[in-house]
C-alpha cells in the first residue's frame, strides 16, 4: 500500500487547478443509465471512486470510454439490474443506481453497503421514498430488492434532507408516472448540477437547489453534454491548506459562491479571501484567531471540511469549539491529530481544541477521505520529523493528483509505493 511522506514547515504559495467535483460527478454518471442515447461529462476527476463508477456501471452494461477528464458513455445492450457487494462496499454511492434501474427496468437488487467508518449511514430515507413511489422492498442474501411494475408520483416528505436520497429519489422520479413531490430536499449543489443534467436529458423539474423539488415524469430521456462544477471540498481544503501553512495560494476554476460558509469562517479567522470570477486567492497576512464551527446542511458548514478545519485550530492559538451534527461519529482524525500533538477532547459530537504553538511529525494513519485531508494539512506544518501517512487509498477516493498539486505550491511531499 503506498505512503505519503511529508516535511512540514513551509509555506505554500503559488496557483493550482481545481478539479470537477466528485459527489457531483458521480450521480451524473449514473444519470446516463437513464437514457440509451449517448452522454458526455466532462471535467470528471480522476479518482478512485470515479474508477468505482465507471465499473459499475460497465457491469450494468454500459460502454464507458474515458479521455482524460472527458467521459462518454454509449449503450449497447439490455441493462441488468444488479449493483454487486464488490463494488457497493468500495463505494456507498453506487446505492444511487437504484433509482435509474427500477425506473427502467421495473426492478432493481443492491448490495446492502453495511457500516461506515463515519457513523452507522443507513439508507431508509432512500427506501421510504421508493415505497412512496409505489415500490416493494425485500432483503434477500444481503440484497435489497427494489420493485415496481410502474413507479408512480407522489409526496415524499424526508424526514432528514440526505444528499443520497434526494439524488437517488430524483433519479427515479424523472421516469415515474405524473407528479412527485420531494419535500424538505437536500438543497447541496451538487444536487441542482445532477437537476441540471436531467433537464438537458428532457426531465420537468423545478425547485432545485430549495427544499421542495417538483418533478413530472416524462416517458423517456435522451443523452446529454455536461460539465461537472469545481469541488468546492477540494477547495475548502486548499484554502485551508494555505491559512496553516501561512502562505498565499490562488486557487483556479473554483467557485467561490458554493463556499459561502467555510470563505466567512476563514475571514472570521483572519485569513484575508479574495474570491474573483472562477479563482479564488487565500493570504495569510496576520495570526490568525481561533473560530467556532457547527457543520450543517447546505448552505451551513459543510461536513466534509470539518475535519481539515480541526487540523487548522490544531495550531490556531486559544480555544475553539467544532461541533458535528451530520453524522454520528466522524472524529476518527482526533486520535491521529493527537499522535501529532494536537491538543483536543471530545465530547459527545464536540470537540474543545486548544491550539498549540506546533504540531511534530509521527507515523499516522488515515481512517477516511476527509479525515485524510486534515492528516495532510496537519502534517504540513508538523516540525522535527517527517510525517509519514498510510492508507492512503482514503486520499486517492477523493483528492485528484493531492502530492502533485501540494509540490506544485511548494509543499515536500513525496509519495512511496
Ligand atoms: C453525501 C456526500 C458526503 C457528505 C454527505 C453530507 C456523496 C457521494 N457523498 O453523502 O461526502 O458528507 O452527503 O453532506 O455525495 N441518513 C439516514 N438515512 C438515509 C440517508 C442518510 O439516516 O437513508 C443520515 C446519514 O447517516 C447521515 C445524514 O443522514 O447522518 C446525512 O447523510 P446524507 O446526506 O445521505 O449523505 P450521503 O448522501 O451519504
Amino acid at each position: 500500500m503506498d505512503k505519503i511522506i511529508i516535511h512540514g514547515g513551509r509555506k505554500l504559495r503559488g496557483k493550482l487547478n481545481i478539479s470537477g467535483s466528485k459527489n457531483a460527478a458521480l450521480p451524473i454518471l449514473i444519470a446516463t443509465l437513464l437514457t440509451n442515447e449517448d452522454c458526455e461529462v466532462k471535467n470528471v476527476p480522476s479518482l478512485a471512486d470515479i474508477d468505482t463508477t465507471i465499473a459499475l456501471l460497465k457491469h450494468i452494461n454500459k460502454n464507458v470510454e474515458r479521455h482524460g477528464s472527458k467521459i462518454r458513455i454509449s449503450s449497447n445492450a439490455h441493462l441488468k439490474h444488479t449493483a454487486p457487494y464488490e463494488l457497493v462496499k468500495k463505494m456507498r454511492a453506487s446505492v444511487l443506481v437504484m433509482g435509474p434501474i427500477l425506473a427502467r427496468l421495473g426492478e432493481v437488487s443492491v448490495s446492502l453497503p453495511g457500516g461506515c467508518a463515519i457513523g452507522a449511514r443507513p439508507i431508509d430515507i432512500h427506501l421510504d421514498g421508493f415505497e412512496k413511489l409505489g415500490a416493494n422492498i425485500s432483503l434477500r442474501g444481503g440484497y435489497i430488492q427494489v420493485k415496481a411494475e410502474k413507479l408512480k408520483g407522489a409526496r415524499i416528505v424526508f424526514k432528514y434532507p440526505s444528499v443520497g436520497a434526494t439524488e437517488n429519489l430524483l433519479l427515479a422520479s424523472v421516469l415515474a408516472r405524473g407528479k412527485t413531490i420531494i419535500d424538505n430536499a437536500a438543497r447541496e449543489p451538487e444536487i441542482v448540477d445532477l437537476a441540471r443534467v436531467l433537464i438537458k436529458m428532457g426531465a420537468k423539474i423545478r425547485g432545485a437547489g430549495s427544499k421542495k423539488i417538483v418533478v413530472e415524469g416524462v416517458k423517456k430521456l435522451n443523452g446529454f453534454a455536461h460539465e461537472i462544477i469545481p469541488d468546492r471540498i477540494e477547495t475548502a481544503t486548499y484554502l485551508i491548506a494555505g491559512a496553516i501553512t501561512k502562505g498565499n495560494v490562488v486557487l483556479k476554476k473554483a467557485e467561490g459562491n458554493l463556499l459561502k460558509a467555510v470563505i466567512r469562517k476563514l475571514r472570521e479567522s483572519g485569513m484575508k479571501i479574495i474570491v474573483n470570477n472562477n479563482t479564488i486567492n487565500a493570504v495569510y497576512t496576520k495570526t490568525l484567531k481561533p473560530v467556532n464551527i457547527k457543520t450543517g446542511v447546505y448552505p451551513r458548514f459543510p461536513t466534509d471540511v470539518q475535519a481539515q478545519w480541526m487540523a487548522l485550530m490544531s495550531v490556531t492559538k486559544g480555544k475553539s469549539i467544532i461541533e458535528e451534527t451530520v453524522f454520528e461519529s466522524r472524529f476518527s482524525h482526533v486520535g491521529e491529530l493527537q499522535r501529532l500533538g494536537a491538543n483536543i477532547e471530545l465530547k459527545g459530537n464536540r470537540a474543545l481544541i486548544k491550539g498549540v504553538e506546533r504540531l511534530s511529525g509521527a507515523p499516522i494513519m488515515i481512517s477516511d477521505l476527509r479525515a485524510g485531508a486534515a492528516l495532510v494539512l496537519a502534517a504540513l506544518v508538523a516540525g522535527g520529523k517527517k510525517t509519514t501517512i498510510s492508507r492512503v487509498y482514503h486520499l486517492d477516493r477523493g483528492y485528484e493528483h493531492l502530492e502533485v498539486k501540494l509540490r506544485e505550491l511548494g509543499a515536500k511531499i513525496r509519495r512511496i509505493k
